[in-house]
């Protein structure tokens, strides 16, 4: 089974409306002719609606970075997967190491929050991922596994299938410290194997797992040439359409 590969840019907190819509236009004058590959940005909240009006007959999908889990309601401040929807994204990454360090985001939120986007057609890109000291301690891979089976514990096997995970260890996350092919490619095995036994050998081998933490355009191919590692998700080096054309062009030499 060959997995098609998924290049996502986490824009962060970064970027003006119009600097947005100049990064996305670029992306996509730039990255449409990669065929082979699916592409997706996700700016901020601002931004969206501008960004998946310009990218709307493109193929760059749109990834918005946080969602709430109801429909609707009372929730000031909050966006839901019905109104994220509605302006045109595609995907929702949820459980990003951020929202959960410094907002208080929960396994369990994560979970509700996968949950409500399948029930509204989304795709969730689910972060798991874990911190130095928890690695230090020998607990990466209870950490990690935790976090994914709170993540897809209540989907259906064909929504396992379709969502994305992206693997970030909290210390790779913007310090230029980026796992090795080898370190990456151990967790996502691991995350595969728990896969099988939450959705069996055929979902498992459909799901497309990103590694995620100082991917640049100089690591990205030895990255992707491990066999669990299906994509990136891109901090940093997404801000420039230089260097995030470099990453979604890993394959090709001509870039
Ligand atoms: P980074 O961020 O590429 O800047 O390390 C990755 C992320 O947080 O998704």
């Amino acid at each position: 089974m060959t997995r098609r590969p998924i290049i996502a840019g986490n824009w962060k907190m970064h970027l003006t409306v119009a600097e947005g819509l100049a990064l996305a236009s670029e992306i996509r004058n730039r990255c449409a002719r990669f065929r082979g590959v699916d592409v997706v940005v996700a700016p901020g909240a601002a931004s969206l609606y501008p960004i998946c009006q310009r990218l709307a007959d493109s193929p760059i999908g749109v990834a918005a970075q946080n969602c709430h889990h109801a429909a609707q309601g009372a929730y000031t401040g909050e966006l839901s997967p019905v109104q994220l929807a509605d302006v045109g994204c595609g995907y929702v990454i949820v459980g990003h190491s951020e929202r959960r360090q410094l907002f208080g985001e929960t396994d369990e939120g994560v979970g509700k929050k996968a949950r409500a986007l399948h029930d509204h057609g989304l795709t969730p890109i689910v972060c798991v991922g874990e911190t130095l000291v928890e690695r230090d301690a020998g607990r990466t891979l209870e950490v990690v596994l935790r976090q994914l089976d709170a993540a897809l514990g209540s989907l259906r096997p064909e929504e396992i299938a379709a969502s994305v995970v992206a693997y970030e260890p909290v210390w790779a996350i913007g310090t230029g410290r980026t796992a090795t092919p080898a370190q990456a490619q151990e967790i996502h095995a691991a995350l595969r194997t728990r896969l099988v036994a939450l959705a069996g050998e055929t979902v498992a081998q459909k799901v497309r797992i990103q590694y995620g933490g100082s991917v640049k355009p100089d690591n990205i191919r030895d990255l992707m040439s491990q066999p669990d590692i299906d994509g990136a998700l891109v901090g940093g080096a997404s801000l420039t359409a230089d260097s995030f054309t470099r990453i979604v062009a890993f394959e090709n030499e001509d870039a």
